[in-house]
């Protein structure tokens, strides 16, 4: 449940002040402060002596003042609790209280997947209300040093109810076009500020090897310079021209590093297929394919870069001092933070105190713990003091968080900024989403039957389990972490737009038992794989899901010319579906907004879309990628254009 208590957000010492009025009383409550406070605050930096009231979905409420002004003014005052603090991070639904945040300091919150208000989804309202309401515990703390929230914003602010839904990465990619991207991420950004976060975990800039990959939509391409230049633009988007932040733009993560797509299948971790696996790829092939995206995300001054699940060669990434400290911040220069990924340090061996001080030395500044924090920071302290941790190792982290922060400019604005929640969801917002729909669509096939006619007396069927189903047409990352089929937030579904643009002089039919009797002169059937994400996602098989495979042959059966319409987080094999139909469309994950997938149809819009990934022939073939010198049903680059 949300936090509405009040009570419990008012700060401690204004409850027992107005428990006693007597001067006596009040000189005890000046010692209980002096109690609360580990080491005194250097004058110039004191809070105001009347700390206000932070006021639940504190729009009004006024900023206390931060007691500390640089990376390093905070360090030089901070206890080890605090420094601890600032590089945990926790979700929030795993706070014992809301006020571990002041006792523990924590310096960051995350939502994972799902993780809304009261369960998933909520409204963006009641998202700034929860994380406005967070923030009041961490502006309570000593020196007052704000929270950083983030949020898995990866094809819009996917988790919140009413958000406008882009298409996978998958998708943009294929869109072959930057400034869309930059275009996009802005609306995310809007829509990540309007729900009161300040950080998402995007973009992924994986480089996905390996169509087999549950994870495979969440990347651009398989070639890395598209996802360099991709994740570039999306970067731009969400932090404003080199690492401008400030309170108009919200921290970026280049995600994961390194070479979460290039890992071999069969060698996943976490009882999955190839996720979270093993990369067995020499140094030379790393710096070629997996690396430069983040070499082009740090001269794009990304602010935080979130360390992978995956191995190199047998190490964990997480354990891997070479690739995050060596080359990361040291060749490569980067200047911000590294996040952990979601319980990953807990990989590396069974013995957490090993873990956690082989993490942080090898170059992880925050952990994202995200539910034991307490005895994450427990563990850290011991590794500290026993000096299995040096303390420039956690000053160097401390300082890299802080000074993103204060870049941030939550030193001035912790709250959020509502005037942009009134906009979530808007009009607007729609539009760049249904553009960016229209622009991923690949045409696979077309012998003459697109474009329909807008002028002839036609009838079209239309058909599949992703035709008129929201949660299909948005996949994982949608509401819920593996997302879900059915009506889950606001959006257009493929059936609703159609029926919104057709012509006059066409009928419409809708066809749920597609074994039935019917007839029509134009088939259109959209099917696609079910929701999933991460390795839950990960496919032995590559196959067309049976319902979508009978679909198509019962439709193409029964009308005088077919289309198929495939919503899928990678390539399938479909060479019989391709050779029934006549015309075919890869669709990836296009989001909310169906009325993109419909512009094509009537000819109001054309195709422009281009494969970024090889289209295999056949699962056998895996992994398949440009330049291997396999031949697959479709190149690298393929996409027909004929209007
Ligand atoms: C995923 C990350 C994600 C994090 C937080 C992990 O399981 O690998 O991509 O950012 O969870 O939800
Ligand atoms: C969370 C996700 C996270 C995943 C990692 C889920 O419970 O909701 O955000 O990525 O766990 O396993």
């Amino acid at each position: 449940m949300f936090h509405k208590n009040n009570l419990h957000s008012r700060p401690r010492r204004v409850i027992r002040f107005s428990r006693f009025l007597s001067l006596t009383i009040a000189i005890v409550f000046l010692a209980a402060l002096m109690l609360e406070l580990p080491a005194p605050i250097p004058a110039a930096g004191r809070p105001p002596t009347k700390t206000p009231i932070p006021t639940v979905g504190g729009a009004t409420s006024t900023p206390s003042t931060v007691g500390c002004t640089s990376g390093a003014d905070c360090v030089s005052k901070m206890t080890l609790a605090e420094k601890i603090g600032q590089m945990t991070q926790a979700d929030h639904n795993a706070l014992t209280t809301p006020s571990d945040i002041t006792t523990y300091f924590l310096g960051s919150l995350l939502s994972g997947g799902g993780g809304g208000p009261s369960g998933a989804g909520g409204t963006s309202t009641q998202w700034a209300d929860m994380i406005d309401n967070y923030q009041s515990y961490a502006l309570n703390t000593r020196l007052h040093i704000p929270l950083l929230y983030g949020v898995d914003a990866v094809h819009g602010n996917n988790n919140i109810y009413g958000a406008v839904l882009f298409p996978h990465h998958i998708g943009m990619g294929a869109a072959h076009d930057t400034a869309l991207i930059t275009q996009a991420e802005q609306v995310t950004r809007d829509e990540v500020l309007g729900a009161g976060a300040r950080w998402t975990f995007a973009p992924g800039v994986m480089v996905p090897q390996d169509d087999r990959w549950g994870r495979e939509y969440e990347g651009y391409s398989e070639v890395a310079s598209d996802v360099q230049a991709d994740g570039a633009a999306a970067i731009v988007g969400f932090q404003g021209s080199n690492g401008a932040l400030g309170v108009t733009n919200i921290l970026a993560t280049a995600k994961h590093f390194v070479a979460d797509g290039h890992t071999k299948y069969g060698t996943g971790s976490s009882g999955y297929l190839i996720d979270q696996g093993d990369a067995q790829i020499t140094e030379a092939v790393l710096d070629a394919v997996d690396l430069p995206p983040y070499t082009t995300a740090v001269s794009n001054k990304i602010g935080s870069i979130m360390a992978s699940y995956s191995s190199w060669n047998g190490l964990k990434m997480h354990a891997n001092q070479y690739l995050m400290t060596t080359v990361l911040k040291g060749q490569i220069g980067f200047s911000g933070f590294i996040v952990s990924d979601w319980k990953a340090i807990d990989q590396i061996s069974s013995d957490y105190a090993y873990d956690v001080r082989t993490a942080i030395n090898a170059g992880i500044d925050m952990v994202m713990v995200p539910t034991a924090y307490k005895t994450f920071i427990s563990t850290l302290t011991n590794e500290v003091n026993a000096g299995n941790v040096p303390m420039s190792r956690i000053d160097d982290a401390v300082t890299r968080i802080i000074n993103t922060k204060i870049a941030l400019g939550l030193w001035t604005q912790p709250y959020s900024n509502r005037s942009y929640t009134t906009n979530v969801g808007s009009a607007a917002h729609r539009a760049i989403a249904q553009q960016a729909v229209r622009e991923s669509l690949v045409l696979l096939k077309n012998d003459g039957v697109l474009p329909l006619s807008k002028t002839a007396i036609y009838k079209i069927i239309v058909a599949g389990d992703h035709a008129d189903d929201l949660g299909n047409q948005t996949g994982g990352w949608s509401i819920s972490w593996q997302g879900s089929s059915g009506t889950h937030t606001v959006g257009t579904t493929f059936w609703q737009a159609i029926q919104a643009v057709k012509p006059a002089n066409v009928t419409l039919q809708f066809v749920s038992q597609t074994a039935g009797n019917y007839s029509g002169d134009v088939g259109i059937v959209v099917v696609g794989e079910a929701p999933y994400a991460e390795g839950q996602g990960d496919s032995s098989t590559l196959a067309m899901p049976s319902g979508a495979a009978s679909a198509i042959t019962n439709v193409c059966s029964k009308v005088t010319k077919c289309i198929v319409m495939l919503e899928s987080g990678r390539p399938l094999i479909i060479n019989s579906q391709l050779a029934t139909s006549n015309a075919f469309i890869a669709a990836w994950l296009p989001g909310t907004e169906g009325r993109g997938l419909t512009d094509v149809l009537f000819g109001d819009y054309g195709f422009t879309g281009k494969l970024t990934f090889t289209w295999p022939n056949a699962v056998t073939q895996e992994p398949i990628n440009n330049g291997d010198g396999q031949t697959g049903l479709f190149p690298y680059g393929f996409g027909i254009t004929p209007y």
